[in-house]
């Protein structure tokens, strides 16, 4: 059974397409993370299932339940906000019990169940703050907590940690993680972020322009990624794409890249490939080494510029022409024009025609 089905799903406002026909389907339990640039219709999505807004065509089913035309009460979800919506006059702890109030539970089972929650998001301190005595981690919790009291279908989260700064991020990553493992909760997670992606997500939906370009697990995503959009939106530094020719040669397949050759290998085709067609050779710079391991192809290169991270080297070299980006160990010996002897590792590269760019 799938928690939450969303079938030929549409959105238009006025004449702009902001959702192109929308099928996704998502496991009870899993924890899906819709993936895009800004403004490439992640929050609509979430806001037509939410009950937010009106699809303009297709259907939503929450729990095998058709609720394209339920109100938002009635769809059993709970949604966490980017602005976290908090109440500023009341306490954290009115805030968090306020749905269980309003559906007049009695005040001492509210009680339990806030601090229970409390006690999870480890906020039991906080309890008798307003939003404004808050770090933007607390309120954040605090916006988490008040989702929690419910135990709804799936959960609904839009950039929830957008607001907050590189390092506290990174924690509250790690924080939903483990609810998400403690609760076996359903969760529908949107971000523009794709660390957040592939850290999270039991399964990435990647959307552009209000399309779906891809839906897999984060290895499939960012090791078979089925276009250049997806390729170059997953992995930092971005993947490199060298402009070559597809070619065969005795020993098998190759791209001719202005005349340096880089034999494919096993390379699982997708399509059938086809001689002197014009290709985008995809590699990650961390596939391209000084160590000779898993080597498929080597060639020398001079540095043309570089950069220290502390925990990594980040060099750039130029083949025939074409800028090619390595990540190196921290402390290598580097300067511009220093030669190395470069290794591909070839088991995770992607071809790409370079027309429509859709992976071959
Ligand atoms: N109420 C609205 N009226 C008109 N256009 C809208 C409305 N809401 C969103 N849009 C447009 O829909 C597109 C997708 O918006 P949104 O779903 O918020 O993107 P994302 O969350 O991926 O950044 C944007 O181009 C936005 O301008
Ligand atoms: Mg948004």
């Amino acid at each position: 059974m799938h928690a939450v089905e969303v079938k030929s799903l549409n959105k238009t406002y006025g004449k702009n397409v902001i959702l192109d026909d929308i099928d996704l389907e998502m496991e009870a339990g899993g924890f899906t993370v819709l993936l895009g640039p800004s403004g490439c219709g992640k929050s609509t999505l979430l806001r037509l299932i939410a009950g937010l807004e009106d699809a303009t065509a297709g259907g939503i089913f929450i729990g095998e339940r058709d609720v394209t035309l339920e109100d938002p009460k009635n769809r059993d979800i709970a949604m966490v906000f980017q602005s976290y919506a908090l109440f500023p006059h009341m306490t954290v702890a009115e805030n968090i019990g306020f749905g269980m109030k309003i559906n007049k539970k009695p005040k001492e089972l509210i009680e339990k169940r806030v601090g229970e929650v409390a006690d999870l998001l480890q906020i039991s301190h906080l309890l008798d703050r307003t939003p404004a005595q808050l770090s933007g981690g607390q309120r954040q919790r605090v916006a988490i907590g008040r989702a929690l009291m419910r135990n709804p279908k799936v959960f609904l989260f839009d950039e929830p940690l957008s607001n907050l700064d590189a390092k506290l991020r990174g924690e509250m990553r790690m924080e939903l993680k483990k609810l998400h493992d403690n609760l076996n909760a359903t969760i529908l997670y949107v971000t523009h972020d794709q660390i957040e992606a592939m850290t999270l997500a039991t399964k990435i939906v990647l959307l552009d322009r209000g399309e779906i370009q891809q839906i897999g697990t984060p290895n499939e995503v960012y090791n078979q990624p089925t276009n250049v959009f997806v390729a170059k939106f997953v992995g930092a530094p971005q993947i490199n794409l060298l402009k070559g020719i597809l070619e065969q040669a005795e020993s098998g397949w190759q791209v001719n890249i202005g005349g340096t050759q880089i034999p494919l290998g096993d390379y699982q085709f997708t399509q059938v490939p086809k001689k002197g067609m014009e290709v985008l050779l995809g590699i990650r710079p961390e596939h391209i080494t000084i160590t000779s391991e898993n080597s498929g192809f080597a060639t020398e290169l001079a540095v043309t510029a570089f950069e220290m991270t502390g925990s990594e080297t980040l060099a750039e070299f130029s083949l025939q022409g074409q800028a090619l980006r390595a990540k190196l160990e921290a402390n290598i010996d580097i300067a511009n024009g220093k030669n190395f002897n470069l290794h591909f590792n070839l088991q995770n590269i992607s071809l790409f025609s370079a027309h429509d760019e859709f992976r071959i």
